[in-house]
């Protein structure tokens, strides 16, 4: 059974799914932890699942390495197997994206490497694309530029709004991640061969 901490920054949504994938028998992880870098919507999911939640508020360190280091020592406490960012919109400094990956995840709004960033369901509209997508990637040192686990194609259609697609896309995103955990479980990936 692999432990996973979630970090979030919102509303929690493809949290919450990931936390109801994990209830269903036979699902090869549980979340453990979620953590949060300012007061999320999302931590209200993790209550009601009765998982354990901790906050590291960016805005009361000097420095992202002074946060950082806070966030790795509050993530420690749980021996996650697996760290997963869903929907957490802050860039780890590299010491600490180094003493986590290849064990850190992060999912996309977007069919990686196309529309990296905070911004990825806006930037594929504002582009005029037909087509998007999905993906869950290692982190690295960049910005959604690690290895890619999974990605899949969701359509642009006509009058979209960023909601509407972001709505579509969610789901895309949560059954890709439930499925590269499923398979790090199994040993189908293999995450050190990634980096
Ligand atoms: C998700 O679409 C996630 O991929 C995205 O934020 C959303 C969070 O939704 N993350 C990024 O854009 C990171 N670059 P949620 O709070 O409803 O789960």
């Amino acid at each position: 059974m692999l432990r996973l901490v979630v970090l979030i920054s919102g509303g929690g949504s493809n949290l919450r799914a990931l936390l109801e994938r994990c209830d269903e028998p036979g699902f090869p992880a549980h979340v453990v932890a979620v953590g949060a870098d300012r007061e999320a919507d999302g931590f209200s999911h993790a209550d009601e699942f009765g998982v354990p939640s901790f906050l590291v508020p960016f805005r009361h360190f000097e420095t992202r390495e002074a946060w950082g280091d806070a966030m790795l020592e509050a993530i420690r406490v749980w021996t996650p197997d697996l760290v997963v960012l869903s929907g957490f919109m802050r860039l780890f400094p590299a010491r600490v994206v180094d003493a986590l990956a290849p064990a850190l995840i992060n999912t996309h709004p977007a069919y990686l490497p196309e529309f990296p960033g905070a911004h990825g369901v806006r930037d594929a509209l504002a582009a005029g694309v037909t087509e998007t997508g999905a993906s869950v990637i290692v982190v690295d040192h960049g910005t959604d530029s690690g290895p890619i686990l999974a990605r899949e194609r969701v359509p642009v259609l006509p009058g979209d709004t960023e909601a509407a697609l972001h709505d579509r896309i969610k789901p895309v995103e949560r059954r890709l991640l439930a499925d590269v955990i499923v398979r790090l479980a199994e040993g189908r990936i293999d995450l050190e061969a990634t980096s």
